[in-house]
């Protein structure tokens, strides 16, 4: 049940931590004008407040440098500086559990309109808001009261809910007969905040019980990364690493074979080219032994914690590699992986298709080669079918990513549907 119909969220300091990118981007404005910026600690005093009245107390420009350098910021902001910015923890939970309980979610921020839209693209946050207000190009003087208005159209006020991080967004809700929350995690004054007597949430967590009584427990969520050597695994993986920390998602990276200090030492033994003795069966047993020991000490503690657990492969490269590659069955492996998975499989797959030839040359071009890369090229053709019946097999669990195109288009389709993913199975 929501206690609010309507929902407004102030931006900055409310949903997201502006703070990198607006200190960043003023960065680059002042030098851009040949003069030092203010300490990173006044900078932060910017974000909320009109920019040349920031300005004229934190810098000493002249009136021309401070028409010059405004252009200067708002541009590089909205074209770069942007991309610093970090959603807080549990927002995008937050937000989605609003958007299907009912709620209509709207957005009134004091930054431009057009850069609060594409900061809330940029974090896949628009299928759940209804509506934005920000300062438009001819904007002069508007205020936060104006904004609020203006996003609430006709919706009854006394059903709404302001959120914000200033004194002034609970006060313009109080003026607008809104209930206003102010939550003290953000950039504005908390002294002025817990005078106001205004409703106060000192995190995101403690948001979702003000507005509804049915709050959704942290889920974890375990993710693997598949696909032949020289598919772009790796800086894959740790792209959407940086996405999924940015999207305020807590996230343990780890890899297989590996991922804690007994599985790193039998990783070595199954990947020195000096075991060229090693038995096929041996080397099935060796990964499942290292995967019982990872899954035990690493990823089970991780999803029961509500993390997302990144793996560079788990299961399936056993299937692809000893069952496929080193023909041992699919059964086979299965067995002797039973009891090292104990039950935790990932709920997604990410395989970078690449054909086997392609990925042969790709690794050419890489240094040093392991006891599994220096395989030849049948081995590999054959793992490359063992994963494609793989993804044809379980199409609910793998997402196919096309491992040809561009790195960013791999990387923002990887990201797009990984979130897809986290949202139909409510992570977070
Ligand atoms: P990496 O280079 O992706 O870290 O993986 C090490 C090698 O181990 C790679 O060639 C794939 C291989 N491998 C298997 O053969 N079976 C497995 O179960 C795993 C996890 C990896």
């Amino acid at each position: 049940m929501l206690r609010f119909k309507t929902i407004v969220f102030d931006l900055d300091g409310t949903l997201f931590d502006s703070a990198p990118g607006i200190i960043h981007s003023w960065h680059y404005a002042f030098g851009q004008i040949g003069e030092n910026p203010p300490s990173d600690e006044d900078l932060k005093k910017f974000i909320g407040p009109a920019i040349d009245e920031s300005l004229e107390k934190y810098s000493s420009l002249t009136e021309e440098q401070m028409q010059r350098i405004i252009p200067i910021y708002r541009n590089y902001y909205y074209e770069e500086g942007y991309r610093k910015t970090l959603l807080y923890p549990r927002v995008r939970t937050l937000l989605r559990t609003l958007h299907e309980q009912g709620a209509r979610i709207l957005v009134a921020t004091g930054k431009p309109e057009r850069a609060g839209r594409r900061i809330l693209e940029y974090f896949h946050l628009m299928s759940f808001i209804d509506g934005i207000s920000g300062v438009g190009p001819v904007d002069a003087g508007v205020d936060k009261p104006m904004l609020i208005s203006r996003v609430l159209k006709d919706a009854d006020p006394s059903t709404a809910v302001m959120i914000g991080d200033y004194p002034s967004d609970v006060s313009a809700a109080k003026d607008l007969g809104m209930t206003g929350i102010g939550v003290t995690y953000g950039f504005g004054d908390q002294e002025q905040l817990i005078a106001s007597g205004c409703m106060l949430a000192h995190s995101v967590d403690e948001l979702f019980p003000l507005l509804t009584d049915t709050v959704p427990a942290k889920k974890g969520f375990f993710l693997s990364v598949e696909g032949l050597d020289g598919c772009g695994k790796t800086t894959q993986s740790d792209a959407l690493e940086r996405s999924l920390r940015e999207f305020g998602f807590t996230v343990r990276r780890t890899r297989e074979p590996g991922g804690c200090p007994i599985s790193e030492k039998i990783r070595d033994l199954l990947l020195d080219i000096r075991n060229e003795e090693m038995y096929d069966i041996t080397e099935a047993l060796l990964y499942a032994a290292s995967r019982a020991q990872h899954v035990h000490q690493v990823i089970r503690p991780a999803i029961e914690d509500g993390q997302i657990v990144l793996c560079d492969r788990f299961v399936d490269s056993s299937v692809a590699f000893q069952g496929g590659g080193r023909q041992l069955g699919v059964e086979l492996i299965q067995q002797i992986n039973a009891p090292a998975i104990n039950g935790y499989m990932p709920s997604a797959t990410v395989y970078l298709r690449l054909d086997h030839e392609t990925a042969l040359r790709r690794r050419a071009n890489a240094s040093a080669l392991d006891r599994i890369e220096k395989e030849k090229a049948e081995f590999h053709a054959r793992v490359e079918a063992a994963y494609e019946q793989l993804a044809e097999q379980d199409a609910g669990r793998f997402i196919i990513v096309d491992a040809t195109k561009n790195r960013e288009a791999i990387a923002e389709e990887i990201l797009t549907r990984v979130l897809e993913r986290i949202d139909a199975l409510e992570v977070g």
